[in-house]
């Protein structure tokens, strides 16, 4: 075990202000995190670790970047995931969620103080340009989406249905010995698969990525790498969607426990005959 929330917060706050102390915080322009880390294995910090990391960054005055490129407009339950802590960073990477996809476009979004910086009068080379800045149609696209995600209240939709589909699928699966811990914010879930014997390790690689064909086959596009299965399914998802998701992924995960005791059973066999 890592302890409690608590202590994890305070444990590794202090690592994070012990690293930009030695480094020498007047050299340190910023700390840069995603408040749920995503391609990093879907880790979910406990709340109150952005508040510390805020906290941190005005104590040492450094900035605080939250990359809110996964996590920003809905995927987490709120519109941004540092409002689970309503901790404002000074400036915030968004992309994905702003036009659900559908065009291409990214942004940085930044406290006035630094926003004043960039002078729309400014006659100093201080804006790195970029080939496809502020394209037009990119953010028409944008704000249509923005104005659905309102309308339709899918930032609501994201958080009952992620914790919708959280319970179905700890309710089903949960007690497997092949699965560990089952986290979700919003919309962003994992499914932690460990090692039956020994349940501190994780299951090994390959059969965790075998997950990808097997829940393919049964008509579910996850992405399973590391020692997780990720969900991200879209904000407009129903009810009655979430179920068939649910139903599916954890049939796919009970196809893979029965493979993995299978095998277990096939090798105590066979040492049993060598003996
Ligand atoms: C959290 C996060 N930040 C940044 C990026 C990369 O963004 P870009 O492709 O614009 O470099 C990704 C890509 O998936 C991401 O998941």
């Amino acid at each position: 075990s890592h302890g409690s929330d608590e202590q994890i917060v305070r444990r590794c706050a202090d690592m994070l202000a012990d690293a930009v102390r030695k480094e020498d915080p007047e050299t340190v322009a910023a700390v840069i995190l995603e408040p749920c880390l995503s391609s990093g294995g879907v880790i979910i910090p406990p709340l109150g670790w952005l508040e510390r990391v805020r906290d941190i960054c005005d104590e040492l005055d450094v900035l605080m970047i939250a990359d809110e490129v996964i996590t920003g407009f809905g995927r987490t339950g709120k519109w941004f995931a540092v409002e689970h802590e309503a901790v404002v960073p000074d400036l915030m990477s968004v992309a994905k969620g702003i036009t659900s996809g559908y065009i291409p476009l990214s942004a940085s979004i930044a406290r006035g103080r630094l926003a004043e910086v960039f002078t729309e009068d400014s006659h100093e080379e201080n804006v790195h340009p970029n080939t496809y800045c502020g394209h037009p149609v990119a953010c028409a696209a944008a704000l249509a989406n923005i104005a659905i995600l309102e309308r339709e209240g899918l930032i609501e939709n994201s958080a009952r249905m992620g914790e919708r589909l959280q319970q179905a699928i700890e309710r089903r699966v949960g007690g497997l010995p092949i699965v560990g811990e089952v986290r979700s914010r919003g919309l962003l879930l994992a499914v932690d698969l460990v090692d039956p014997q020994r349940k501190d390790q994780p299951l090994a690689r390959e059969l965790v990525a075998s997950l990808n064909m097997i829940a393919w086959e049964r008509g579910v596009i996850p992405f399973a790498r590391g020692s997780v299965l990720r969900l991200a399914p879209p904000l407009c998802i129903d009810a009655g969607q979430v179920d068939e998701l649910a139903g599916l992924a954890c049939e796919s995960i009970e196809a893979l426990q029965d493979q993995v005791s299978a095998a277990r059973r096939d090798r105590v066999a066979v040492a049993a005959a060598r003996s």
